[in-house]
């Protein structure tokens, strides 16, 4: 797993981007999506916000973080002083929606993970805050769990800059587990302090 290199995507700017994806057909999941969820916000924001993949909503609206958890993200982001329209941009491991939202497959993560990767040169965010087990592993090419992962300062090589990395609980799971809200406001804590 993890980032293999930008590829045939490393020299794309945001139109050939944002076409290469609506249009990709890298793996089967184009067969069963409504809509390739390319991601959302400021092109130049400081902060990127990385998720996992699009479910049944996002599927159908082609926008990341717009069902229940994409609610509790807005308020997480509102408390750093972001909002999806300003400060962050938005973008999942997978451009694409799992059936059932089953979790990604080693060979759509390879596949997909060049869009983001250009994505992130692109907006060359002065922080990356990444959302939930899947994304950070997928991001940080690790095998290590959330409680490992998160509360701590991950470096990102990309577009000649290494990018400060902040993992964190996916709102899903702190919809589920409210308790753990209490780390999840200490990891954006951490992320605020490494760009205000
Ligand atoms: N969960 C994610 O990880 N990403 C989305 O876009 C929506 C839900």
């Amino acid at each position: 797993g993890g980032p293999q290199g930008a590829g045939p995507s490393a020299s794309l700017d945001w139109a050939g981007l944002r076409e290469a994806v609506a249009g990709c057909r890298l793996c089967a999941l184009c067969e069963t999506r409504r809509n390739a969820v390319f991601g959302v916000g400021d092109e130049r924001a400081a902060w990127m916000v990385v998720g996992e993949a699009p479910g049944a909503e996002e599927d159908k609206v082609g926008e990341p973080f717009v069902g229940r958890a994409g609610h509790l993200l807005d308020a997480m982001l509102a408390a750093a002083g972001r909002s999806r329209r300003e400060g962050v941009f938005i973008a999942n491991v997978l451009k694409c929606r799992p059936p059932e939202n089953r979790n990604p497959l080693p060979e759509e993560a390879v596949k997909c993970a060049p869009y983001l990767l250009r994505q992130i040169e692109l907006v060359a965010p002065e922080l990356i805050l990444v959302v939930g087990k899947i994304a950070a592993q997928a991001l940080l090419d690790t095998e290590a769990s959330i409680a490992s992962l998160r509360g701590r300062v991950h470096r990102l090589h990309a577009g000649g800059s290494d990018i400060p990395v902040v993992v964190t609980y996916h709102p899903a799971y702190l919809l589920r587990t409210p308790l753990d809200k209490a780390k999840a406001w200490a990891d954006l804590r951490l992320a605020c302090s490494l760009s205000a």
